[in-house]
């Protein structure tokens, strides 16, 4: 069959909206019916250049949600009209981590920058008869898809999926990185510097973990004012404010007990650091381009302040359990979701909402399929 999809050629250029064959699913694969996908910075990094993919075409995209219309031989974990969010690192369930319950450090995560399936084919070829990858073995960019039953959850289908497919990434991955990674503690204080797609959710996170202090720092006074919307208790604009002498009067100078850093700069990573309390962590969720290689972290103040760095992929979470509890908690009112979607866009249009994301226009811009 044939999908239209946005095709990643070359770094520094918009992408393609084009017309692509799509192959049927192969052994352990299901082929989605897109109906939403998320603009999330990690595919733009890829379109700046700074994340490096290893082919070309690709077609990018990764936080999406859609009703599976077909299903390969093989395939257990899903039927056809199930709703699934996609997930973009697979949970093969047989390699060492996913048998240990860590499926956000699952082997075949090494899958996510090649292009072709698990069996190293292509499903996606374009009008001149060259094989076309899909980033993180999704390609969610495309009204349809063929992907692993290993990369879809299954959620209830009265979710709206225009706000469930955020949770594929975004959510998941700031949510968990302060119940997961951190775990944030009731009363305890916390800081968040980014306050975009995935910082916002660091912030919900640390509400619904009941942290007392919840800081929020950005360079966009409306991210400052939505994050107050969804649970911080401070604000601080970075553009006019030092962030790091702002938390100390917000603390009575003692610094925060966890941090995170939700953009993906060495010097941020260096607030984040130097805000902290004693004993205090700092957990670093932006994916700093490669060509960075040391962040600015005093080696004697982590010694007298014994305080811990960590990263953090994918919130460290088992997304089959989190995705639905986190969907759960939406159904209460305790997460919101529907607030995040700032701006929704159809697929011709998604060189303009990443030119909204690069502004600092949205919490997330979203690509409906009609
Ligand atoms: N100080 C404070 N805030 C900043 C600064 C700065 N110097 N520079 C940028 N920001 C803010 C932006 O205004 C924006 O609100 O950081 C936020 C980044 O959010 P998004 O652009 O929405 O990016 P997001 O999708 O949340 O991803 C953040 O996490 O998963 C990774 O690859 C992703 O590295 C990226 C990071
Ligand atoms: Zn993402
Ligand atoms: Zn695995």
């Amino acid at each position: 069959m044939k999908t239209r999809a946005a095709v990643f050629h070359e770094p520094g250029e918009p992408l393609a909206i084009e017309e692509l064959d799509l192959d049927e699913p192969k052994a352990g694969e299901v082929r989605v019916r897109m109906a939403a996908v998320g603009l999330c910075r990690s595919d733009h990094n890829v379109m700046a250049g700074t994340r490096p993919v290893a082919m070309t075409p690709m077609v990018l995209g990764h936080e999406g949600a859609g009703v599976v219309e077909a299903v390969g031989p093989g395939v257990t974990r899903v039927a056809e009209g199930d709703h699934v969010v996609l997930m973009f690192i697979p949970t093969c369930g047989v390699c060492d981590n996913c048998v240990a319950g860590r499926t956000h450090s699952c082997v075949l995560a090494a899958r996510i920058p090649l292009g072709p399936q698990l069996d190293d084919t292509y499903r996606l070829h374009d009008a001149a008869g060259r094989d076309v990858g899909q980033f993180c073995l999704i390609g969610a960019f495309s009204e349809h898809v063929v992907v692993p039953e290993l990369s879809v959850c299954v959620v209830d289908d009265h979710y709206p999926l225009e706000v469930a497919c955020l949770v594929g990434c975004g959510v998941v991955g700031g949510y968990g990185a302060v119940v997961n990674r951190a775990g944030v503690t009731p009363g305890s204080s916390v800081l968040v510097i980014g306050v975009g797609g995935v910082g916002m959710n660091a912030v919900q996170g640390a509400r619904i973990a009941g942290a007392d202090v919840i800081v929020a720092a950005d360079i966009v006074g409306r991210k400052l004012e939505w994050a107050a919307e969804l649970g911080a208790t401070h604000t601080i604009d970075a553009t006019t404010d030092d962030v790091v002498a702002r938390v100390m009067e917000i603390t009575g100078g003692s610094g925060v007990d966890f941090a995170f850093e939700a953009i993906s700069r060495p010097e941020t990573i260096g607030q984040a650091f130097d805000s902290t309390a004693r004993l205090g962590t700092v957990t670093v969720v932006g994916l700093t381009p490669s060509r960075y290689d040391a962040i600015p972290v005093s080696p004697l103040g982590l010694v007298l302040g014994q305080k811990t760095v960590m990263g953090t992929l994918y919130g460290t979470s088992n997304a089959l359990v989190e995705i639905p509890k986190v969907l759960a908690m939406y159904d209460e009112g305790r997460f919101k979701l529907d607030e995040l979607v700032t701006s929704t866009y159809s697929l011709d249009e998604v060189n303009r909402g990443y030119e909204h994301m690069v502004a600092g226009q949205n919490i997330r811009g979203v690509i409906t399929f009609g």
